[in-house]
C-alpha cells in the first residue's frame, strides 16, 4: 500500500477501505508516513469527507492503537464529554454531583488547546490535586466513593494523540467525521458504556451551526452503537462564554460556589441537565426521577461536600487556590444591556494573560483569566463594573477585552440547550 495513493484516493472523493485506514494508521504512528503526508491526508478528508463506515473504521483503527481500560469491574459506569467551550466547568459540578446520586463516574479528562479550556488544567490549579493516577487507585476510587477524575494518559487512542496535534497545526480540526472518531476513540479506550456528549453550537464552538452539530451527534452515536455504547447528545450554545468566570482556579471557585450556595446561572442550569441524562443512563430510570433526584442533591448540599470529597482524595487543597497579584476592574461606558459577549475575544484575552496554551509543552499561569460580572441581557449603568481582570503581568495594554456589546433594547435570547438526541 501506498500513502500517495491514498491521498490521491480521498482528493478525488472516493471511499478508503478498512485495510487502508488500518495501513495509514499504523503507518503514521510507525513513523513510515510523514507528517507532511498525513497532514494532506486529514486536508483532503476535510474537504472530501468521509462517509459512515469510514469513520468507524476510522475510530477502530484508532482505538486500536493504543490500550484500552476494562472498567466493567466497578459496574454501571457514566461518562461525559463535552466538544469543548469557554468557561465550561460543568465537570466540576456533573462529577460529584452524578456520584452523589450512587452512579459510578470515572472520568479520563484533558488539557486545554487552542482556544478551550481543559479540566484537568481546572484541576491541577488546585495544589496537591494528582491528576495522574494508576489505574489500579482509579477503579479502586470510583468503588469507594463513585468518582474519580484522572488526566488520560498517553497510551489511551495514542493515534488521536499524534494526529490531534499535527491537526491542531494544519488546519485541519474542524472536519465532523475526524472529531466524531477523534472523541469516540478516547471514550471507547477508556471504557465507557453510557455517555452523554455536549456538543457546542455556535461562535466558541467547532460546530458553528445547528446542521452541522445534529450531523456530529447522528455520526457519535451511530459509533456509539457500533461499539454497544448508549450516547445521549446534548446540542448546546457556545455563542458565548459558560458561567461568570473563564481561567483555572477562578473557574474552579465559581463551580464551588454554585454547589457550595447554589448560584443559579447558565453554567448551572446546564449542569443540572447533563447531570440529570448521566443520571437516567446510570440508574435506568425515567428523566423526570432523574431530575428530582440531582436536584435534591444539589439543593442539600450533598454535591459540595461530595465535590470536596473528591478533591480531599486527590489530595487537593483548595485554602490554597492560587490568586493573581494583579486585580483590574473594567467598567460600562454606556448604558443598556448586554446583548453580545464576544466569546473568541474572551478566549484571547484568557490566552495573552497566560490561562491557555498553544503547544501542549507551554506552562500556564492557573491563576489567570477573567470574571464577566455581567451576562447577556444584564441591564448596566455608566460605570458599572462588567469585568474583573485576574493577572500576574504587569503590562496587559496590547490584550483586546473589549469583548461586550451593550444595546438599548433587550435582545431576544438563544435557548442554552438547543436541542437533546
Ligand atoms: N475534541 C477532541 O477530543 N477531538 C476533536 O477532534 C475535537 C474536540
Amino acid at each position: 500500500m501506498n500513502i500517495i495513493d491514498i491521498i490521491v484516493k480521498k482528493k478525488n472523493k472516493e471511499s478508503l477501505t478498512k485495510e487502508e485506514i488500518d495501513y495509514v494508521i499504523e503507518a503514521y504512528m510507525s513513523s513510515s508516513i510523514e507528517d507532511y503526508q498525513m497532514s494532506s491526508l486529514l486536508m483532503a478528508i476535510v474537504i472530501k469527507g468521509m462517509n459512515e463506515e469510514e469513520t468507524i473504521n476510522l475510530t477502530k483503527a484508532m482505538v486500536n492503537s493504543g490500550i484500552c481500560l476494562d472498567i466493567s469491574s466497578i459496574g454501571n459506569v457514566v461518562d461525559k464529554h463535552s466538544s469543548g467551550g469557554v468557561g465550561d466547568k460543568t465537570t466540576l459540578i456533573v462529577a460529584p454531583l452524578v456520584a452523589c446520586c450512587g452512579v459510578k463516574v470515572a472520568k479520563l479528562s484533558g488539557r486545554a488547546l487552542g482556544l478551550t479550556g481543559g479540566t484537568i488544567d481546572k484541576l491541577e490549579s488546585i495544589p496537591g490535586f494528582k491528576v495522574d493516577l494508576d489505574y489500579e487507585d482509579f477503579v479502586a476510587q470510583v468503588k469507594d466513593i463513585n468518582v474519580a477524575i484522572m488526566s488520560q494518559t498517553d497510551d489511551i487512542a495514542k493515534a488521536d494523540k499524534k494526529i490531534y496535534a499535527l491537526r491542531d497545526l494544519s488546519a485541519t480540526v474542524e472536519s465532523i467525521p475526524l472529531i466524531a472518531s477523534s472523541i469516540m476513540s478516547k471514550k471507547i479506550a477508556s471504557g465507557a458504556k453510557n455517555l452523554v456528549l455536549d456538543i457546542k453550537v455556535g461562535k466558541g464552538a467547532f460546530m458553528k451551526d445547528l446542521k452541522s452539530a445534529r450531523e456530529l451527534a447522528y455520526l457519535m452515536k451511530k459509533i456509539g452503537i457500533y461499539y454497544d455504547i448508549r450516547v445521549i447528545c446534548l446540542l448546546t450554545n457556545m455563542d458565548s462564554p459558560l458561567g461568570n468566570n473563564v481561567g483555572n482556579s477562578l473557574e474552579v471557585m465559581e463551580a464551588i460556589d454554585i454547589l457550595a450556595n447554589n448560584k443559579v446561572n447558565d453554567l448551572t442550569i446546564l449542569s443540572l441537565e447533563i447531570a440529570t441524562y448521566m443520571v437516567m443512563l446510570g440508574l435506568n430510570i425515567s428523566k423526570k426521577e432523574a431530575s428530582d433526584l440531582v436536584l435534591a442533591n444539589f439543593n442539600n448540599k450533598n454535591a459540595y461536600h461530595k465535590f470536596l470529597e473528591l478533591v480531599k482524595y486527590q489530595h487537593g487543597n483548595l485554602n490554597a487556590l492560587p490568586k493573581s497579584k494583579y486585580i483590574y476592574h473594567l467598567k460600562a461606558r454606556q448604558s443598556g444591556f448586554i446583548s453580545d459577549i464576544d466569546v473568541v475575544k474572551v478566549a484571547i484575552a484568557c490566552k495573552q494573560l497566560g490561562s491557555g496554551r498553544t503547544s501542549l509543552n507551554d506552562k500556564i499561569d492557573y491563576s489567570a483569566g477573567l470574571i464577566l460580572n455581567k451576562k447577556n441581557n444584564d441591564h448596566v449603568n455608566v460605570g458599572d463594573e462588567i469585568m474583573t481582570i485576574h493577572t500576574n503581568l504587569s503590562d496587559i495594554s496590547k490584550i483586546d477585552f473589549n469583548v461586550f456589546k451593550i444595546q438599548k433594547e433587550r435582545q431576544k435570547e438563544k435557548p442554552l440547550i438547543l436541542e437533546v438526541i
